[in-house]
């Protein structure tokens, strides 16, 4: 059948109600759990609703929420329920130690960008756990370093500006990967460790996939297109079963100066005027003019091997060009490996990957290039609750050369446009993905979008149904017949995040339980409760209906009851991150990125310290973003 169905096309101007959206995609959801199927029209088209796994009941009861929920908070600390304890862990500065008498952080930051090379770099984002084999306590970190605050990166701030800084910036970019340990409840950084080390903005890294040596990736530095150095703004991520771990660059386009200068260069929001960082007036790669293929050979997922620290990253083409939020793995009934991303911006797309390759348990090394060849598909969310993945391939759906996509490797470095052309569905900005461990239905964040209804935007549709979603909120879908590779999937929207008490109905959403904004990070731990970190933005909360949701949060889901209980709040104008649980469960590794920010842009330390100075609280010190771990006083299961 045709895939551009004219019946699947939104028009914004018939939209149902807020209700009857939410009742009407929540049955075709449910229903699709093998109950209604003669009533839907998806299951007839897929013929396979009947074998979709149950939203409840796979795994037994419930998940228990066995804590007792944590009031909102405007103070400047890090809470968590009574019994459970917070140990910070892994700070901003703190030396890797990949080897001995790695240099430790001064408090005024007057490091060099040497010595910031080799210490943990700024604002911790996603984070992923790797044990090593054959010990139950001991394992390797991931962490994602999202971009830097040059105000308070530097002693003296941005008040002069010299190539050292810059450099000392990029340093403070990229990636940690740390040795950590427990002993008695405790956990510890290993130093030395023959895995630590540092990846930044400089670090070579090499291409693979449809796009590798194309001449979209060829620069002056690099005239076969096929190495680049470093990664930036790496802020979600994810894990494969291999045991690799994938790092997202999402704004990339902030670090590069004189930017815009084409219309595939401006649908990535490179700008003319820069955005404050300032790299391109020392280090002509990151001027879009002067090097207009650099900003190309950002945005990518990037594939480290933790256990191996003398292997080159791999950027992986395949897997499209945006702002990459997430790389969350799954596995297709078959073995083959299935990669969901977000692009987070307003009005942007969900995308997937499905490789052609199947995943083998018994052979690390035949996994290494599986991200190199498959389908990438963008989804389109219908109206009636039924949702498409349109495949992404030269050739097809109006991808041809006459449309401007000569090749894959086209399709794959214009991802966006590619999307464009085939009319995927513009969502609320899409961040992390999370997919349920037995049930296999996937969640994703919509963090927020106030300016759907505004003059020559989409306006609503059934799937991002506010015109103001300040609060944004979390949809879901269940793939035809469970199977993560499909090309069908029905939806619906798990909650619409927000205040009770706010004056206006938009903004209350219908949160059973503790209220919140902003969802971002998410993620499943292995009794199935959904973990959600908030986001909500410096400004916003600088308006009086922030207080009643307090500063930044972690609150766990029962997604079969759809309760929700907050878990943690942030230090003040943090963002709570990454999260990763050790095999036990009994460990919660969770970042807080950037405690104390201001609104303007760079941040003055005296200021700063004044709305935070988490966690070292030293009179003339900086708020530092952290890694904490969190357990149980008793030792029990978090959460549980
Ligand atoms: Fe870096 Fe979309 O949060
Ligand atoms: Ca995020
Ligand atoms: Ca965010
Ligand atoms: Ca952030």
């Amino acid at each position: 059948m045709n895939e551009f169905d004219d019946r699947h096309t939104s028009n914004p101007s018939d939209n149902p109600t807020f209700d009857e959206v939410l009742s009407q995609s929540r049955r075709r959801f449910l229903g699709f759990a093998g109950g209604i199927v003669s009533l839907s029209a998806f299951a007839s088209v897929t013929g396979c609703a009947t074998s979709a796994p149950a939203t409840g009941g796979e795994g037994g009861a419930a998940p228990s929420l066995g804590f007792k929920s944590v009031p909102v908070s405007t103070e400047d600390r890090l809470a968590v329920p009574p019994g459970y304890r917070a140990q910070v862990l892994y700070r901003w500065g703190d030396p890797v130690g990949a080897a001995a008498g790695q240099p430790a952080f001064r408090a005024d930051a007057s490091d060099s960008a040497g010595d910031q090379a080799l210490q943990a770099g700024m604002h911790h984002d996603a984070i992923e756990l790797f044990p090593l084999p054959g010990s139950g306590r001991a394992g390797l970190l991931a962490i994602n370093h999202e971009y830097t605050d040059d105000g308070l990166l530097h002693a003296d701030g941005m008040t002069t500006w010299t190539a050292d800084k810059v450099r000392k910036s990029q340093n403070a970019h990229g990636v940690s990967v740390i040795e950590v340990e427990e002993r008695g409840g405790e956990w510890t950084v290993v130093r030395p460790s023959r895995y630590a080390r540092r990846i930044t903005a400089n670090t070579p890294i090499v291409f693979s996939g449809p796009a590798a040596g194309s001449s979209w990736l060829k620069t002056s530095a690099d005239p076969a297109g096929r190495q680049v150095l470093g990664t930036v703004n790496n802020c979600a991520g994810g894990k494969t079963p291999w045991g690799t771990y994938l790092t997202c660059e999402e704004n990339f386009n902030g670090y590069f100066g004189n930017g815009g200068a084409t219309a595939a260069q401006s649908r990535y929001g490179l700008r003319t005027d820069g955005f404050g960082y300032r790299w391109h007036e020392f280090d002509t790669r990151f001027d879009a003019l002067a090097e207009p293929n650099e900003p190309n050979r950002f945005g990518w997922v990037v594939e480290i091997d933790p256990f191996d620290p003398q292997s080159a990253p791999v950027k992986r083409t395949a897997l499209g060009r945006i702002k990459h939020e997430s790389a969350t793995v799954t596995l297709a009934r078959d073995g083959r490996v299935v990669v969901y991303s977000g692009d987070d911006e307003r009005f942007e797309y969900i995308y997937k990957f499905v490789s052609d390759g199947r995943y083998d348990a018994r052979d690390r090394a035949a996994n290494r290039n599986l991200l190199d060849t498959g389908t990438l598909y963008v989804a389109r969310f219908n109206p009636d609750g039924s949702g498409d993945w349109i495949a992404l391939v030269q050739g097809r759906n109006g991808l041809t050369a006459e449309a401007g996509f000569p090749d894959q490797a086209t399709v794959c470095v214009l991802t966006r446009q590619a999307g464009d052309r085939v009319g995927a569905t513009k969502m609320d900005r899409p961040e992390w993905i999370a997919v349920h461990p037995r049930t296999k239905d996937v969640y994703c964040t919509l963090t927020n979008n106030s300016e759907r209804a505004k003059a020559r935007q989409p306006g609503t549709d059934p799937a991002n149904p506010r015109p103001a979603n300040v609060y944004g909120h979390i949809i879901r879908w269940r793939e035809a017949g469970g199977d993560p590779a499909a090309a069908r999937f029905a939806w619906d929207i798990f909650v619409l995040a927000g205040d009770r008490q706010s004056a206006e109905p938009e903004k209350r959403g219908n949160v059973n339980g503790d209220d919140f904004g902003c969802p971002d990070g998410i993620a499943f731990d292995q009794r199935g409760v959904l973990w959600i970190e908030t986001d909500a933005s410096t400004a916003a909360m600088q308006t009086p209906d922030w207080a009643r949701l307090g500063n930044n949060q972690m609150l766990a889901a029962n997604v079969e009851t759809g309760e929700i209980r907050r878990f943690l709040t942030g230090p003040r104008n943090c963002e709570i991150t990454g999260v990763a649980f050790a095999p036990d469960g009994r460990t919660m590794f969770v970042n807080i990125q950037h405690p104390g920010e201001t609104p303007s842009e760079r941040s003055d330390p005296a200021k700063v310290r004044a709305i935070s100075n988490w966690p070292d609280f030293t009179a003339d010190g900086r708020p530092r973003s952290a890694t904490v771990a969190i357990r149980r006083e008793d030792g029990g299961v978090i959460g549980a």
